[in-house]
């Protein structure tokens, strides 16, 4: 079987096929089950400086092709979360603690704090007042963030865009030019569901962030748009369900590629991609190089 093995964004990966940030990634127990289960690393939910119950419920609603989610970052804070990174990190695979906050050294003395193999910045939740996309569409604070992270840590730093923006490759070079160590495109798309029966908006925060197969064909083209302009690698994430879904990600640029919504099929959809891949890349003969970033370069025969 080919090798899957790779180096992306500042780490060596078994495999590229990683857990995204926000399922299952709360506990260094859950963490670890998918580790175990197969993914080539893991990120955490989001961590920021203080504890947040987020946004009253419902926090989410299925919708045709995906869920909608407002959870509004809740979390214990970055000083509750070290016993869960280290637990997780005893998995053997690189841990990425998720980690938000509202200005740039407020980033930076996380990321002081917090002892991870990587950082990933979200800087596009698309319904937390004062955070995430809030600040991560525009490129000037993009930059400051990632480089104030940058300066405050010494382990690789990635920077998780917005999609909801007119471009984003202005957001991953100003992210590139902080000093990223790689791109993680795309997070959720802002959006909301109305219950019929009442005229109410179904989330309690009446807008959330839509994932799952939906978003897939803007995640690739964003994946795309940026492997084509950025000299660090990209890592593609939104609505991969199938190893078939990894190959076209991988196809328009991804170094690696994280998976979300597709766990709500259980820990079992990582061996199931990983696998998938692996026969893909021996029945066309190829590398996981030389399939990264094929769509822009030439056909298959
Ligand atoms: C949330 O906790 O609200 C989701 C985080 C995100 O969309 O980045």
């Amino acid at each position: 079987m080919p090798s899957l093995s790779i180096y992306a964004g500042g780490l060596q990966l078994n495999n590229p096929i990683l857990l995204a940030a926000g399922i299952l990634g709360t506990t260094g127990a859950s963490l670890c089950r998918a580790a175990r289960s197969g993914a080539g690393g893991v990120v955490t939910k989001s961590v920021g400086s203080l504890p947040r119950e987020g946004h009253p419920g419902p926090t989410i609603v299925h919708v045709e092709g995906g869920l909608l989610n407002a959870m509004g970052l809740p979390n214990p804070s970055y000083k509750d979360f070290q016993d869960e990174i280290d637990a997780a990190r005893a998995s053997g695979v690189p841990v990425i603690a998720s980690i938000f906050g509202s200005f740039a050294a407020e980033f930076a003395q996380i990321a002081r704090s917090l002892k991870a193999d990587a950082f990933e910045l979200n800087l596009s939740c698309p319904h937390a007042e004062k955070y995430g996309s809030e600040l991560g569409r525009y490129p000037d604070l993009v930059e400051s963030v990632t480089g104030a992270v940058k300066a405050a840590s010494n382990v690789p730093v990635w920077v998780k865009l917005t999609p909801n923006t007119a471009d984003i490759v202005e957001l991953g070079l100003a992210a590139q030019r902080g000093g990223a160590d790689a791109i993680v495109a795309i997070n959720t798309l802002k959006a909301m569901a109305i219950d019929i029966e009442t005229g109410y908006p179904i989330l309690g925060n009446r807008f959330g962030g839509l994932s799952g197969p939906a978003i897939k064909p803007v995640a690739v083209r964003c994946v795309y748009e940026l492997a084509g302009r950025l000299e660090i690698p990209v890592i593609g994430v939104g609505g991969v369900s199938t190893w078939e879904d990894a190959v076209e990600m991988i196809m328009a640029g991804a170094s690696a590629v994280q998976v979300g919504t597709a766990l709500l099929r259980g820990y079992g959809v990582f061996e199931e991609i990983t696998t998938g891949l692996s026969r893909y890349l021996e029945r066309k003969s190829m590398t996981l190089e030389e399939l990264c970033g094929l769509a822009g370069k030439e056909k298959l025969q």
